[in-house]
């Protein structure tokens, strides 16, 4: 996987490529980062990358020959290094784009090459979202200087996810979000430190009892820390059953969710009595 990045600012990016898991995956081969400054495509005496907005205003807009010309000898370039590349993805990172979260890392992880445009000053000048770019992505409903680090948060959430990249110690399957979950939480050695005990089911060896806690520990925190996720994907009923081990009724109601008891399971296993003689299936009270 490819990523180029077109940027003003270059020198942002000495520190978080060159450590670390992304380190790893560039030295494997798994990866490849370009950096590219937009001004090296500025063609004037004073290498001019921005200018006044028409009609007025403040700030500075980003001119669009210098991004055009940077995505297109960037293009060429990874063509001609790469003749099995079928497709490019030119993405503009702004406040205005499609907000980033774990399912678009998924699906860009499975795309041959990014090109990320890291937008500036007041933005950049229209034409470059009407013709020259693929989609536009922010990383959240805040506004940040510049797109450099939404970029590098880009390339750190995807690259995670190119197969090879982790180690099965570091697998990104039983994670926050992955799993539409938040993560349960996680202890290691001491037993106990400053009189906190590990709660006593990680000790015990009893690989079926870990693995409902940590379950139902994280249907937990999501229900309490990210409502709004249950809502995308409700718990199944058995995650139900387990959240009304350890929810409060009053914090099953504020997510829309109603206790649910073994009971239920039981009731919904028994198969449905027969239907009365002379009554279709679709006839049948609901
Ligand atoms: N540029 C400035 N703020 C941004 C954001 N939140 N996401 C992406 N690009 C940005």
């Amino acid at each position: 996987m490819r990523f180029d990045i077109l940027t003003l600012f270059p020198s942002m990016f000495e520190g978080p490529f060159h450590s670390s898991i992304i380190q790893r995956a560039r030295s494997r081969g798994l990866i490849a980062i370009g950096i590219h400054n937009i001004r090296d495509y500025t063609t004037d005496r004073h290498h001019t990358a921005d200018d006044y907005p028409y009609g007025g205003g403040a700030g500075m807009v980003m001119k669009p020959g210098p991004i055009f010309a940077a995505v297109e000898a960037t293009l060429a370039e990874a063509r001609a290094s790469n003749p099995g590349l079928e497709r490019s993805d030119v993405i503009l990172l702004t406040p205005q784009g499609r907000l980033f979260r774990q399912s678009m890392a998924e699906e860009l992880s499975r795309h041959q090459h990014l090109v990320l445009i890291c937008g500036h000053y007041e933005g950049v000048d229209e034409r470059v979202r009407e013709h020259l770019v693929t989609d536009e992505i922010s990383i959240g409903d805040y506004v940040l200087t510049g797109g450099e680090i939404p970029a590098m948060v880009i390339v750190d959430a995807v690259t995670r996810l190119v197969p090879g990249v982790l180690g099965s110690q570091e697998s990104a399957f039983e994670e926050s979000h992955a799993s539409g979950l938040l993560e349960y939480p996680q202890y290691t050695r001491p037993p106990v430190f400053r009189g906190w005990a590990v709660p006593d089911v990680l000790l015990s060896g009893n690989h079926e009892a870990i693995a409902r806690w940590r379950r139902q520990q994280a249907l937990l925190r999501t229900l309490r820390r990210r409502p709004d996720l249950l809502l995308t994907s409700p718990p199944s009923l058995p995650d139900l059953i387990l959240l009304t081990e350890v929810a409060s009724p009053d914090e099953l109601k504020a997510a829309g969710l109603q206790p649910a008891y073994p009971e239920a399971k039981r009731r919904r296993r028994r198969p449905a009595p027969p239907a009365p003689e002379g009554i279709s299936e679709n006839e049948l009270p609901q």
